[in-house]
């Protein structure tokens, strides 16, 4: 099928009645106890979501509490040492908490409230989920818990203990690979049989549609601030410019694309290509995966050949997941948006060499897009234009990074 993405119409709206995007990806695949809650939910959303009152609270603790905007910044020293195009970088890693995940888990804490909910669980793989959701669920007088895999635990500790001192209940998941796909699991296996009481985060754009939905309209934000600061910056948006963003469930790249999809702005979405010397991978888009369905959505997804879910690896745990936002893989489809991987080698490289030279210091997932810029940029001619979404702050990877590398410096 050749799909095509209307222009003027929200992304996250085109689907069809059954809630699929392109005929093929996204739905509602979902156990009959969760029908209720979920068209309860995806009601009260589209409300919220035209209600100028809400958009102004909203906007509100974007602005107050979660510091936007972010700031928009020219890596010089990092364009003049690869030659070719510039390069800058959206640091929404200065958003409060260190990542992304607070535009979602801010707008999710004011959803619950509204629904009259006084508990809120969500899943975390980074652990920047996690942390997002109890600072925010503290702000809001919300009770939380979070799930996550006992590898994550161990891997991401700076964050587990960020969300332990926002008083969250984390519940370490021990079941299958113990990385983000087992958490959601659980997380999900517990709202189904609390979801009177308790409102679920997901937390990236993944999930049945309504989260899907939810998550990508908040990080959104993103590309709304850039949009003003692009224009700003070149008076327009330039005639070549390449927006680049890792993906894992695919939250941030939505948040830091949506704003530019009628425009000629190119996306590439960088996804994590494993060890270089595994044939594992987290890059269900690179490698050609199949159809599948995952945590009740149809979507690519790393699968074997009886359609069990695949194995993963990856450096980066944000980006350890064997599927895909179906947002992500209708624009695949489409062919508005290329992706792409970067070895957990390349993307420790491209951490190295951005703090280097530059003020900000990227966790390991950005540090993947940094990798496809790394390589892109000297291809290319300084009247082009290369901005890389720096999500997320790479504190919390600093006892993998001085594994890794030998110190970590900041
Ligand atoms: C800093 C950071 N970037 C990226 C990701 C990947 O998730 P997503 O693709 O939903 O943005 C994560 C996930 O935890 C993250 O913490």
């Amino acid at each position: 099928m050749n799909f095509k993405i209307k222009k003027g119409i929200p992304l996250i709206d085109q689907h069809d009645k059954n809630f699929m995007y392109g005929g093929k990806f996204g739905g509602n695949f979902i156990p009959e106890t969760l029908k209720k809650p979920i068209d309860d939910l995806t009601e009260l959303f589209s409300k919220l979501r035209k209600d100028k009152k809400f958009l102004k609270e909203r906007d509100f603790y974007f602005k107050n509490y979660v510091g936007a905007p972010t700031p928009f910044i020219k890596l010089q020293k990092l364009t003049d040492y690869l030659g070719g195009a510039q390069i800058y970088a959206k640091v929404v890693s200065e958003a409060n908490g260190g990542a992304h995940k607070i535009y979602n888990a801010t707008v999710h804490c004011l959803i619950a409230n509204k629904a009259g909910k006084k508990f809120i669980v969500g899943d975390t793989g980074a652990g920047y989920a996690g942390k997002m959701l109890s600072m925010a669920a503290k702000k809001f007088g919300l009770k939380c818990k979070i799930f996550m895999g006992a590898k994550d635990i161990k891997r991401q500790r700076p964050n587990v203990e960020a969300m332990k001192k926002n008083g969250a209940d984390i519940v370490p998941v021990t079941t299958g690979s113990q990385t983000l796909v087992d958490a959601v699991s659980e997380c999900m296996r517990y709202w189904v049989a609390n979801c009177d009481t308790t409102h679920m985060c997901v937390g990236s754009t993944v999930g049945p549609n309504i989260f899907v939905k939810i998550c990508a309209w908040s990080t959104a934000q993103i590309s709304r601030e850039l949009m003003i600061q692009v224009k700003e910056e070149f008076g327009k948006v330039p005639e070549r410019i390449k927006l680049l963003n890792c993906v894992g469930g695919g939250s941030s790249a939505m948040g830091f694309w949506n704003e530019f999809m009628d425009t000629n702005a190119e996306f590439i979405g960088i996804e994590a290509g494993g060890p270089k010397n595994s044939k594992l991978h987290a890059a269900p888009l690179t490698n050609g995966s199949k159809i599948g369905i995952l945590h009740g959505s149809a979507q690519y997804v790393i699968q074997d050949s009886e359609g069990q879910i695949g194995r993963t690896e990856s450096i980066s745990a944000g980006l350890d997941y064997p599927g895909i936002s179906s947002l992500h893989c209708f624009l695949k489809d489409a062919k508005r948006a290329k992706y792409t991987s970067a070895s957990d080698e390349e993307a420790l490289k491209a951490y190295q060499l951005v703090s280097k030279f530059e003020n900000i210091s990227p966790s390991l997932e950005p540090s993947h897009a940094f990798a496809e810029a790394i390589k892109l940029a000297p291809k290319l001619k300084s009247s082009e234009v290369i901005i890389v979404n720096s999500c997320g702050d790479s504190m919390k990877d600093k006892d993998i990074i001085r594994q890794k590398l030998g110190s970590y410096v900041r």
